[in-house]
């Protein structure tokens, strides 16, 4: 319904540039919680955060971040396809460290970069219904650390 056409409208244009749209997204991360930076294994390398958001490992990462966005997308009208793929993705991070909690900041991260880059496109129905699709993302991410 109006909430897939919202997504799918506002992510036509940003999913053509993941990458730029990634960084703002993990540079407000960071700046929210900077503990985070810690737990990708090249940190200890960088100078700085900002030598950090620009290595190539962490751009890697930043792209396979929002290739789960755009998967997610892609898939709105059968997200729960996309259930084994993201209990294991979960999983994985729970072996990197990684806590449930921190998935909420990203959810505010998201949003943040949505805002800056959508301007008068972003509006209260636009961030509902984003921020329920990623509940969904986040909940079956979630369901990983349990077993
Ligand atoms: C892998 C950290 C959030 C998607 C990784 C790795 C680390 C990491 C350390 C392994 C090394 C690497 O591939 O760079 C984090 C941290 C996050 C976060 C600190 C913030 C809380 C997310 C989110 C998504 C995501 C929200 C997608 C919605 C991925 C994917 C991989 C990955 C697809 C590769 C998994 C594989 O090797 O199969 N992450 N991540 N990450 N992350 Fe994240």
């Amino acid at each position: 319904g109006k909430d897939k056409e919202l997504i799918r409208g506002s992510w036509e244009s940003l999913g053509k540039n993941k990458v730029p749209h990634g960084v703002i997204m993990f540079s407000r991360l960071f700046e929210l919680d900077p503990a985070l930076l810690s737990l990708f294994h090249y940190s200890p390398n960088c100078g700085s955060t900002q030598d950090c958001l620009s290595s190539p490992e962490f751009l890697e990462h930043v792209t396979k971040v929002m290739l789960v966005i755009d998967a997610a997308v892609s898939h709105l009208d059968d997200l729960h396809s996309l259930e084994d793929f993201l209990l294991n993705l979960g999983r994985k991070h729970q072996a990197v460290g990684v806590n449930t909690q921190s998935f909420a900041m990203v959810g505010e991260s998201l949003l943040y970069m949505l805002q800056c880059s959508l301007g008068q496109a972003y509006t209260a129905p636009l961030r509902q219904a984003w921020l329920n699709m990623y509940s969904i993302v986040v909940a079956a991410m979630s369901r990983g650390w349990a077993k």
